[in-house]
């Protein structure tokens, strides 16, 4: 494909467990562009959190993770098959990242506003120099409001429930159906109703419900759109 600019930097933005990590990592790979799972970030901040016992049940001790924060390092890597691993001050967490004791307090983690101005720093700063993709909550909002293109992915909540318990069954876990469910609706909630930098879609976003959609046909429907507007 052959773009009209050099650099370009494509926003992928929905709720949870819609199918936009599958949509973004498809659209690096037949685009050579690097894929940043913005979400995969907040998580490791989480899982960072739970470790060190800011968290007593379901309340963050906040002033104690804020002052820790620039001990907190991550980065990516790619591993021999192509799949994205995330470190935490340099060890792989990609896994402990997915489990749902983190899914149930990233939320709470990502309403912090300090957390978040951390967060967008890194994500500006590793797509500085090379095209990307990143997938997230507020990457055309506020990470990249200038994205040269930016998607805003959903489907209804029983078939992101159906996707997300799979991919956690696939990953050898035990999930609970309604468990995993409940978890994304409070996720759709908390997410869309924080001060700082609400789920919301930008105005001039795509518009992808994926429902009725396979991988390669929600491809297929960005693939185009893309070509349609910067090529
Ligand atoms: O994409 P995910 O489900 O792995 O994201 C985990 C959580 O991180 C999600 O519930 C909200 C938060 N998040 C965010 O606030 N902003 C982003 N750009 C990405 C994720």
């Amino acid at each position: 494909m052959k773009f009209k600019k050099n650099i370009i930097k494509i926003a992928v933005d929905g709720f949870s467990s819609c199918g936009k990590s599958t949509l973004a990592k498809d659209l690096a790979a037949e685009l050579g562009f690097i894929y940043i799972d913005s979400g995969a970030m907040y998580r490791a901040i989480t899982l960072y959190s739970i470790r060190k016992g800011f968290f007593e049940d379901q309340n963050l001790n906040s002033v104690e993770l804020i002052r820790s924060l620039n001990q907190v390092n991550i980065d990516f890597l790619t591993d021999e098959n192509s799949n994205l691993i995330t470190l935490l001050n340099g060890e792989n967490v990609e896994s402990d990242i997915r489990s749902l004791s983190v899914s149930s307090k990233v939320s709470i983690i990502s309403s912090v506003p300090e957390v978040r101005k951390k967060m967008v720093e890194l994500q500006r700063q590793m797509s500085s120099k090379k095209s990307v993709v990143m997938d997230g909550r507020d990457i055309g909002t506020v990470v990249f409001p200038d994205a040269d293109i930016k998607f805003f992915v959903t489907a209804d909540i029983e078939t992101r429930a159906k996707r997300r318990f799979l991919e956690l069954v696939e990953k050898g876990q035990n999930p609970n159906f309604e468990e995993v469910k409940k978890n994304l609706t409070e996720r759709d909630f908390l997410d869309q109703n924080r001060k700082d930098s609400p789920l919301v879609k930008a105005p001039d976003a795509i518009l992808i419900d994926n429902t009725n959609l396979n991988r390669k046909e929600q491809l297929e429907l960005a693939l185009y759109y893309i070509t349609k507007t910067l090529c």
